[in-house]
């Protein structure tokens, strides 16, 4: 099979004009909460950059934003648990008041170490905006303050994630595994 037929017998979980619309409240709702305030959005890389890029154009608020690079999945579709930071933060986020964006939100194991490596920082507030959320894979009891979409036991990709670096170009969040997606 090429490529082009590989990611068409991908079924879509969300399509393009799904993951729009619910941006868009997601950034009603952000900037809701920040009003009068300037978040510092911090990006984890590299799965959150084409959502992020989405979300602060949906924010009437003025947003800062800078990226941390994590590793928590070496291959494959299973977390091995360990949480690498590839690239560090660039301004510290002492004072401010920080929301971490992310791609999905999976056994909750890379956001709970990021929340101790960034409370450490002393942020004036930190949370999280997630655009998924496999909220039945949880072993450590993370959650996330804004949720694009909980989605079932799936393994996704596509809108920026990735399975072996592929598929992150395609624009719907599509199921890696079988056809159905369910
Ligand atoms: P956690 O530490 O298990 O919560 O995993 C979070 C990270 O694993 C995410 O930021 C993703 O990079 C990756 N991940 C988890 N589930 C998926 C998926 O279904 N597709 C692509 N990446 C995933
Ligand atoms: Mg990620």
């Amino acid at each position: 099979m090429d490529n082009a037929s590989t990611e068409s017998s991908l079924e879509i979980l969300l399509n393009s004009n799904q993951i729009a619309a619910r941006i868009r409240e997601l950034g009603e709702e952000i900037s809701n909460d920040y009003y009068g305030r300037t978040p510092h959005l911090v990006g984890v890389l590299k799965g959150a950059w084409i959502f992020m890029a989405d979300l602060i154009r949906n924010l009437s608020v003025e947003a800062t934003v800078d990226f941390l690079g994590i590793q928590s999945y070496v291959t494959g579709t299973t977390s091995s648990g360990e949480v690498k930071i590839t690239k560090d933060l660039d301004v510290s986020i002492a004072g401010r008041d920080v929301l971490v964006v992310e791609d999905i939100l999976d056994t909750g194991r890379t956001y709970h170490y990021l929340q101790g490596v960034l409370s450490a920082h002393r942020p004036k507030s930190l949370k999280l905006v997630t655009l998924l959320d496999k909220t039945g894979r949880r072993v450590v009891p993370v959650k996330a303050d804004y949720v694009g979409f909980p989605i079932p036991d799936v393994f996704v990709v596509g809108y920026g994630l990735d399975y072996n670096q592929q598929f992150r170009r395609l624009t719907e969040v599509r199921c890696l595994r079988s056809v159905a997606c369910v």
